[in-house]
């Protein structure tokens, strides 16, 4: 059984208050037996990451802190970038990692997003590796060799025990923020094949590895996102900015 996990990407949103008063208001909202059927991970920007750690702490809260990006190297002449270990000193158990929006903007390669996958699962970070489609490819029926490459890519030159670590989220880019959602049956088809094409290279990890949807996931749609048979969770964006949308969204039914 692979327990379903959820969790928030802030994206470049919230300061570090605005972050604290989410955490408390989303402390008091959720009912400690969502934890105990999912795991719920919060990623703020890295300058919120000591604050919501606090709250968390304060109130030993059973959610994790993830980030939204790593490099790959140790240290070093990286200006602007953040390493493992500064993660994992402040308790970052999760990392989103090759997220589309870096891919576009930020030009990040498959390339790069296996040599950020490979450190965060060889320093015991848990990575949420973000695989989808255009509109373009999927209206020219490519979304399968897409995500196939992406995951044959990123997931390269790993093994069994660390790909069942890990976490895939499926987010078609045309569903991202834009309010359209894949239907259920259409995320339960593609992250099934995600399933099989992790299957061909790791077939020990392939039953373990948790795939999550992604893409305008709220509190209308999680419902029968969530019933579907191999969507193990949900990466949510806009609706995860406010706390009791959020809730909601882990109380899933
Ligand atoms: P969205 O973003 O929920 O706003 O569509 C999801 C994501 O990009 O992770």
């Amino acid at each position: 059984m692979r327990k379903p996990i959820m969790a928030a990407n802030w994206k470049m949103n919230k300061t570090h208050l605005e972050a604290i008063h989410y955490i408390e208001e989303l402390r008091n909202r959720l009912h400690h037996k969502a934890y105990d059927r999912c795991d719920v991970v919060i990623c703020p920007p890295f300058t919120a990451i000591r604050s919501v750690q606090t709250v968390v702490d304060a109130d030993e809260l059973p959610m994790a802190v993830g980030a939204q990006n790593m490099y790959w190297e140790d240290s070093g002449a990286f200006t602007g970038e953040v390493s493992h270990e500064m993660l994992t000193k402040m308790n970052v158990k999760f990392v989103i990692l090759g997220h589309s929006e870096r891919r576009e903007h930020f030009h990040e390669s498959d390339e790069a997003v296996n040599n950020k996958v490979k450190t965060a699962l060889d320093n015991d970070i848990t990575p949420i590796v973000c695989v989808g489609e255009t509109l373009t490819e999927r209206e020219a029926g490519f979304t399968n060799d897409k995500v196939g490459s992406q995951i044959l890519e990123g997931l390269k030159g790993l093994d069994d025990e660390r790909v069942g670590r890990m976490v895939i989220a499926y987010e078609p880019i045309w569903a991202i923020g834009t309010g359209r959602t894949a239907t259920p049956d259409d995320a339960q088809e593609t992250i099934s094949k995600i399933r099989g094409y992790v299957r061909e290279v790791y077939p020990g990890a392939a039953d373990a590895v948790r795939i999550q949807y992604g893409g305008s996931v709220n509190t209308g749609n999680v419902d029968d996102l969530m019933a579907q048979e191999d969507v193990d969770g949900a990466l949510v964006g806009g609706a995860s900015l406010d706390p009791v949308q959020f809730a909601r969204i882990v109380e899933y039914e």
